[in-house]
């Protein structure tokens, strides 16, 4: 366990809870079908009004919302300044900002330091000749023997050299061919890059999410990276050696940290992508001289709704991260499948009947771990996966990579508001089909039910917002009666709180010295009287010693 010990003095961002945005799927005030700025400051008062009706976070991150020409939708950046006009403009941009600081909600950029779009005007120049100047801000390389420079692969798989015929050398990508990695070594890459993200720390944005952040340097000498196994199809997969983790990384991290201290209050959230056999890998990227925050992922991998699953990444997690450091949990995000889905028995249309109590264990999980907890937008309506006919997929991943997989598209349909057409996201044509399920899922619908998962996640909130034990205390993993239950206690100087979750259709009888006022619970028939516990099946408890 961590001998981090902060008071109710914590930075907002260990105290607070983040709520992603996917800017395009969340709100759509001009009615064009595209989520924009606008949207989503029409919705400041759903997310946190000041009262216990609404969600109660403490601050949003915005995904990309930047020029580009949307291949990876927003993720290739051709404008680290600009706001895409399907999305707004920057004056919207400011008004959202003031607005949402005058609720005391913070508003988190996410910016993508590794690569930028192909149409960039940095990529143009340094693609136009071998001697432009701008020639070395990207990773150029001559082939070997007629072939690839190294044998790196892209993180969504395929080779991550593509070869550019008009100069007769190839360019390192990461990612998709269309996102071209800048050179970190090169020291004007570094002072462009910081000067962008000291535009936006002096207009006011609280932090930054930084996208793939610990694939920003590769390595010097070119080195290929060693096969992982032998075999039929694991035979092309690869150790990641030299293409991630690198340690110039951290050097570069802390140049960043350096001018985000120069702000205050401001926050850094790093992406931090690992093999699921990797173990925290985050835990070394959290710390007063890197990154604020680094995204521990493993949540994302779980793909069995067990408790000690899930408690081998948090034990992990406590014991690698440093005292300087701060764990931050997430669920889901726009890249993998929802997790009321992925965790709640997919089911081709709609829920398992269980997935709404499955729902509620995670949020009651995610939301009194210690650790910053980050939602995903409609995960508080328990919004689940959408798949369509592989002809409609709008997300590249689907498309390109494996043509069978349907891609990111599943986890980013439209916000689900109201139960009209459209379910109140757009007065138009979504970009992407509205869940069918909208009028039984929407805001609207799960707010007159005391016993949706809304109303679940509105009571956790708040209660972790008034119980600084649970923001900030400590965490200690008790002894659970089954391997199905988990059951930790958060505790500070005046507070000391159990948690009991019960990851099973089956009541579990809690250990008798287990004990004391019910703070919540979410099972309806829970009394006041907590001696001699059983949980109810999938019930999610909080007790105050
Ligand atoms: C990150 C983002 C993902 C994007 C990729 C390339 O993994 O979360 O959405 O496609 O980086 O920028
Ligand atoms: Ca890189």
């Amino acid at each position: 366990m961590s001998d981090n010990k902060p008071t109710s003095s914590a930075p907002w961002w260990q105290r607070g809870i983040v709520y992603q945005i996917y800017v395009r799927s969340f709100a759509d005030a001009n009615g064009d079908g595209i989520g924009d700025l606008p949207g989503i400051a029409e919705h400041l008062d759903y997310l946190n009004d000041g009262t216990p009706d609404s969600l109660g976070v403490d601050a949003i991150w915005l995904t990309p919302f930047y020029q580009s020409p949307n291949r990876d939708f927003g993720y290739d950046v051709s404008d680290y300044r600009q706001v895409h006009p399907e999305h707004g403009t920057m004056a919207d941009f400011e008004r959202l900002l003031a607005e949402a600081h005058r609720r005391g909600i913070r508003i988190i950029n996410d910016f993508v330091p590794n690569h930028t779009s192909d149409e960039h005007p940095w990529f143009v120049e340094s693609r136009a000749s071998r001697d432009n100047p701008k020639r070395d801000w990207y990773i150029w390389r001559d082939g070997k023997g007629g072939k690839e420079p190294t044998n790196w692969q892209a993180a969504p798989g395929g080779k991550a050299w593509e070869f550019d015929k008009q100069t007769g050398q190839y360019f390192y990508h990461a990612f998709f061919d269309f996102q071209p990695d800048l050179n970190w070594r090169n020291p004007e890459v570094k002072r462009a890059v910081l000067d962008d993200i000291r535009f936006w720390l002096d207009k006011g944005v609280d932090g930054f999410r930084l996208d793939l952040i610990n694939y920003l340097l590769e390595d010097e000498n070119f080195r290929d990276n060693p096969r992982l196994l032998a075999g039929w199809y694991m035979g092309k997969l690869q150790d990641t050696t030299y293409t991630r983790d690198l340690p110039e990384t951290h050097a570069v991290l802390k140049e960043f940290r350096r001018l985000t201290d120069e702000f205050r209050d401001r926050m850094m959230v790093g992406e931090i992508v690992s093999f699921p056999w990797q173990q925290s890998p985050a835990a070394a990227y959290t710390n007063r001289e890197e990154l604020h925050l680094a995204f521990n992922m493993e949540f994302l991998a779980v793909a069995r709704f067990r408790a000690d699953a899930f408690r081998r990444v948090v034990d992990r997690f406590e014991e690698r991260c440093p005292a300087d450091g701060w764990p931050a949990y997430v669920l889901s995000n726009h890249d993998v499948p929802r997790h009321a889905g992925r965790l709640g028995g997919y089911a081709i249309y709609g829920h398992r009947p269980y997935a709404m109590d499955r729902a509620k264990i995670c949020a009651a999980m995610l939301l009194t771990l210690r650790g910053t907890p980050f939602m995903y937008y409609g995960e508080e309506l328990a919004m689940t996966n959408r798949w369509w006919p592989l002809k409609d997929v709008k997300d590249p991943l689907g498309r390109k990579v494996w043509p069978l997989y349907q891609g990111r598209d599943a986890c980013r349909t439209p916000m689900l508001w109201t139960a009209e057409p459209g379910a109140g996201f757009s007065g138009g044509k979504p970009w992407l089909a509205v869940d069918p399920q909208a009028e039984r899922l929407c805001v609207a619908t799960a707010s007159r039910d005391p016993e949706s998962v809304l109303s679940f996640y509105r009571r956790l909130t708040w209660l972790r917002r008034n119980t600084p034990a649970l923001q900030t205390g400590d965490y200690e993993a008790l002894g659970a009666p089954r391997p199905d239950v988990y059951l930790y206690r958060r505790r500070n100087e005046t507070q000391s709180i159990v948690v009991a979750l019960n990851f099973t259709g089956r009541p579990a009888q809690l250990p008798a010295d287990v004990g004391g006022a019910v703070l919540l619970s979410s099972s309806p028939a829970r009394n006041e009287a907590a001696k001699n516990v059983t949980l109810a099946p999938y019930e999610a408890l909080l007790l105050a010693e």
